[in-house]
């Protein structure tokens, strides 16, 4: 029986990658300490999550409530299942920018050493395996905001004849800006990942994600912002806009779209590969145009205030290229339309 390593099991990520899994028969060894909604007093979830895995799975999900800093007791997991465990997702993060501020040396701890850590055990233990790293566009720093962007009422953009229209590329300079903490330490890691398949011949692969929404999201304040958006709807309370006036874009990818791009990878790797992964320009909105867009695709009233509140090192505009990862793996496109999201989580979140 195949067997795939996810951690950070409970989170959105990790979750949907594991129900799929688990869905196609696999046995699926779930890592995660519930630390999201403990940092980041994020809607909680993740209770009702292992119990939902648990008792649907009884015989093929086996779940680890390790914090991915306990290094030895890690290991110790790897090493019991060792060459049987063809997928390892290291989804396990801390993950927001303003946590970043407040707490560098944890934030560091779990997402650069924590992954160091964790490479060396499967660089001992499962070296045959595929493993997928779920990185961050905050690795390109705010360089992006030097681009001269159009404004509009609702958003920035920028003019249709610029190179970078349809989204950022690979290409784009890690260097030479504000990454905030958060996204240093994810690129530390990011670079490990790429390094772990150059030096050490592991199948590695990275993907640089945009923003990822769908149901089982934890919405919070600080992080997964579409999520605690909707929240805030169905609340009937009002939405905080933080910087940008609320102009800024974003593109929106659905996680299981996420995890379709992670198993075209598992089935024929590309080792050392770096992917940006996001919604794309059809997939893209600002802040105020998704407040205006769940109004009318949820039928429903939204208040939204701004007090000027700038988040450092906060992107004004990101829509992501995926012509790398489509050309690598052409059968891939994402399913789930922006409105698909929406209606998917306005349905589902609590
Ligand atoms: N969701 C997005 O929009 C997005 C965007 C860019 C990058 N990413 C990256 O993708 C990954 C997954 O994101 P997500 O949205 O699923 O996040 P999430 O917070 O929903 O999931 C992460 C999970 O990891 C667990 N975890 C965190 N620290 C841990 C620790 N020390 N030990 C054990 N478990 C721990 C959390 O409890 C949580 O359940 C992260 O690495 C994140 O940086 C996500």
């Amino acid at each position: 029986m195949k067997q795939v390593l996810i951690t950070g099991s409970l989170g959105l990520i990790g979750y949907t990658t594991a129900l799929y899994y688990l869905k196609k028969n696999y046995r699926v060894i779930g890592i995660d300490n519930d630390f999201r909604t403990k940092s980041l007093h994020s809607v909680p979830l993740s209770n009702q999550k292992l119990k939902f895995l648990q008792q649907n799975f009884p015989s093929l999900y086996t779940h680890f409530n390790i914090d991915i800093q306990h290094h030895a007791e890690i290991a110790n997991v790897l090493h019991k299942y060792n060459d049987r465990i063809s997928l390892i997702v290291h989804t396990a993060a801390q993950t927001s920018h303003d946590w970043s501020k407040l707490h560098p040396v944890t934030d560091y701890s779990i997402n650069a050493i924590s992954t160091l850590h964790l490479l060396e055990s499967v660089r001992e233990y499962n070296p045959g395996a595929v493993f997928l790293f779920t990185s961050t566009n905050k690795v390109y720093g705010d360089l992006v905001n030097t681009l001269e962007f159009d404004e509009s009422d609702l958003r920035y953009d920028l003019p249709r004849s610029h190179h970078l229209y349809d989204g950022i590329t690979e290409q784009f300079s890690l260097d030479q800006s504000t990454h905030s903490i958060f996204g240093a330490s994810k690129l530390a890691a990011d670079i490990l990942v790429q390094e772990y398949a150059h030096y050490y011949g592991l199948q590695t692969g990275v993907f640089r994600l945009g923003v990822v929404a769908g149901p089982g999201q934890s919405g919070a304040f600080l992080q997964g912002f579409l999520a605690y958006m909707i929240h805030k709807i169905k609340q009937k309370e009002i939405f905080k806009i933080v910087g940008y006036h609320g102009k800024q874009v974003r593109d929106i990818i659905h996680a299981e779209d996420v995890v379709l791009a992670f198993d075209a990878f598992f089935s024929a790797p590309k080792p050392g590969s770096v992917y940006n992964m996001g919604g794309g320009r059809a997939n893209s909105a600002s802040i105020r145009e998704l407040l205006q867009k769940i109004e009318v695709l949820c039928n429903t009233k939204t208040t939204a205030s701004y007090d000027g509140t700038v988040r450092q090192g906060d992107h004004k505009w990101w829509i992501t290229d995926t012509s790398k990862f489509k050309k690598d793996y052409p059968n891939w496109r994402p399913m789930y339309t922006l409105d698909d999201i929406i209606t998917a989580l306005y349905n589902q979140t609590t």
